[in-house]
């Protein structure tokens, strides 16, 4: 069943939450602290290893309750049945969004199309599995007899940030084997990492769910004639292996079926590092890595599909994003994780929280007359801190930031390790608090009095900036799994209250389409497609 369709602002609980907005707007932090000494406790959401302190946000207990009133109006708990169930909600594409289905245990049973989808999928990790051990135990070898020592995965978007990021945040926990991501069209990307590797000792993984995007099958075309220089076409089957769901094109770029790793269209490519796709992730890591990842994800589902609205994180958190992009009226959101593992979390985030929910229009197919999907943005701390902390301490914009944090590091130097999370804490405390006019005047202490009232406003910080903490016992691939499972509900739960499609990416076509017509510009001696004149001005000074 279809999901229902209701513009949120015409709800009883949006315009109980205006309300409460008034009332609430320039109430600051400060105060609500002052006024409630269990405030911390009541916004705090403690579950397995997560410690998620809400308490930091311009909000109050109504607050929640008013938001959570907003998801039951809108049929949050039907939507995340259908989600779970395998119903048609990417209505767009006329497909399931069963990412869900990839961490289940073997005893579930998810239906699309009246077939049990685990089986199958089970049927894949145990394939994922075998590839993996035969390449770390040396027994599947390269054409010339000798072992792989570096893998090369090939794909971009989904193909590519889901993988890349979760190997470059587990790299603590890697074997043996050199990975390495080649994703722009950009000849450089692909000739840089070649140029290093030996053919002979290397693994390519193409990865594209379609088999047909232009950057993906460039590279691989690239990198295969930069392998057959060296070793015959009958080695590509030792050295080439793919996933996707178009497993006739894979097989037309000359791979063996056997070395196809397949991957269904329930599987939206910005949430499918769970598939086939996350064959790089298995083999940087070991299978049984990739299977924490798994299981940590699967327990978020749990936490997510079972818990009541007020205890749970990616809810709370979803609604938080709708308080601060509806009422206040803010356009970004910062994710700050104080670990340089996640180096590469905010630009992996970047596409499953903009192409998810960067939609103009509703279930209805009419222009939304509210905001939808956020900005998003970030690095780890404490670079980020000497980087653009500034503008979310004094700027004009609100920023809501998230602060993602680890109890124990992985390097074991504790004065590393609490001399980074000081200053996670102290600067929750310093966006929230601000510094006053008496703490800056008793700060400049012996200044003279002009010199003190030239400074004053400079020095001045309001303070109550929003920030939610997110201490984590400890960074493993299975409590990665349970965060990357927490934004990716995060986003549907968005998605149901803006009422709008968070599975379809129609926005990137058109470039796509275009880019195409150009290309066929670019190639001939003449430029026959119809083109603005600044578009014109530029290919034929390019051209010349
Ligand atoms: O950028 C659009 C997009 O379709 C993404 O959603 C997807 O992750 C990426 O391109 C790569 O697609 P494919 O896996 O089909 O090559």
């Amino acid at each position: 069943m279809a999901l229902q369709s209701t513009n949120p602002t015409t709800t009883k609980a949006w315009s109980d939450l205006q309300s409460h907005f008034s009332e609430l707007k320039d109430v600051h932090l400060k105060e609500l602290f002052k006024n409630n000494s269990k405030r911390a406790e009541e916004l705090t959401v403690i579950w397995d290893d997560f410690y998620v302190d809400f308490s930091k946000n311009r909000i109050t207990k109504k607050t929640i309750s008013l938001l959570t009133d907003l998801a039951k109006e809108l049929h949050l708990k039907d939507a995340i049945s259908k989600y779970f169930d395998g119903d048609i909600i990417n209505k767009t594409e006329g497909r399931a969004v069963l990412h869900t289905a990839l961490r289940a245990p073997e005893s579930a049973e998810v239906f699309v199309g009246g077939e049990n989808v685990i089986p199958g999928v089970f049927a894949v990790k145990e394939k994922i599995k075998d590839f993996t051990n035969s390449i770390t135990s040396g027994i599947h070898r390269g054409f010339t007899g000798k072992q792989i020592t570096d893998v090369v995965n090939i794909g971009i978007g989904g193909s590519d940030l889901g993988p890349a990021m979760v190997v470059d945040s587990l790299k603590f926990y890697k074997n043996h084997l050199s990975t390495y991501f080649v994703s722009n069209v950009d000849g450089d990307h692909y000739q840089e990492i070649v140029k290093n590797l030996n053919p002979e000792t290397t693994l390519f993984v193409i990865v594209s769910k379609t088999f047909t995007t232009q950057e993906t099958l460039s590279n691989a075309n690239s990198i295969r004639d930069w392998f057959l220089q060296t070793l015959p076409k009958e080695a590509i089957a030792n050295h080439f292996v793919a996933v996707s769901t178009n497993i006739e094109s894979v097989k037309a770029f000359g791979i063996d079926e056997a070395n196809i790793f397949p991957m269904k269209d329930w599987v939206g490519g910005r949430f499918s590092l769970w598939s086939a796709v996350g064959l790089s992730i298995s083999l940087a890591l070991g299978y049984d890595n990739f299977e924490n990842l798994l299981s940590g994800a699967h327990k978020m589902d749990e936490h997510f599909r079972t818990s009541d609205f007020k205890e749970n994180i990616p809810v709370i958190g979803a609604l938080l994003t709708v308080w601060y992009n509806n009422f206040f009226e803010a356009e970004s959101e910062a994710i700050i994780p104080y670990t340089q593992y996640l180096n590469q979390f905010a630009t992996y985030l970047q596409q499953g929280i903009m192409e998810s929910n960067g939609k103009r229009v509703d279930r209805d197919g009419k222009p939304v007359n509210y905001q939808t999907g956020t900005l998003i943005w970030g690095e780890p701390g404490t670079n980020s801190q000497h980087a653009f902390f500034q503008l979310i301490h004094q700027g004009t914009k609100l920023i809501p930031t998230d602060f993602i944090g680890y109890v124990k590091s992985l390097h074991g130097n504790k004065d590393h390790h609490n001399k980074l999370m000081s200053n996670y804490f102290a600067q929750t405390e310093a966006l929230m608090n601000g510094k006053t006019e008496d703490e800056v005047l008793e700060e400049l202490g012996n200044a003279s009095e002009e010199q003190k009232q030239m400074l004053l406003p400079f020095k001045i910080f309001e303070g109550n900036k929003p920030t939610t903490s997110i201490l984590i016992q400890k960074l493993t691939p299975e409590s990665l799994g349970k965060l990357i499972a927490m934004y990716e509900h995060k986003i549907f739960v968005q998605g149901i209250i803006w009422n709008i499609f968070s599975y379809d990416q129609f926005g990137v076509e058109l470039g796509k389409k275009l880019a195409k017509t150009i290309l066929e510009d670019l190639n001939s001696s003449v430029i026959h497609n119809p083109h603005d004149t600044s578009t014109q001005s530029l290919i034929e000074f390019f051209k010349k």
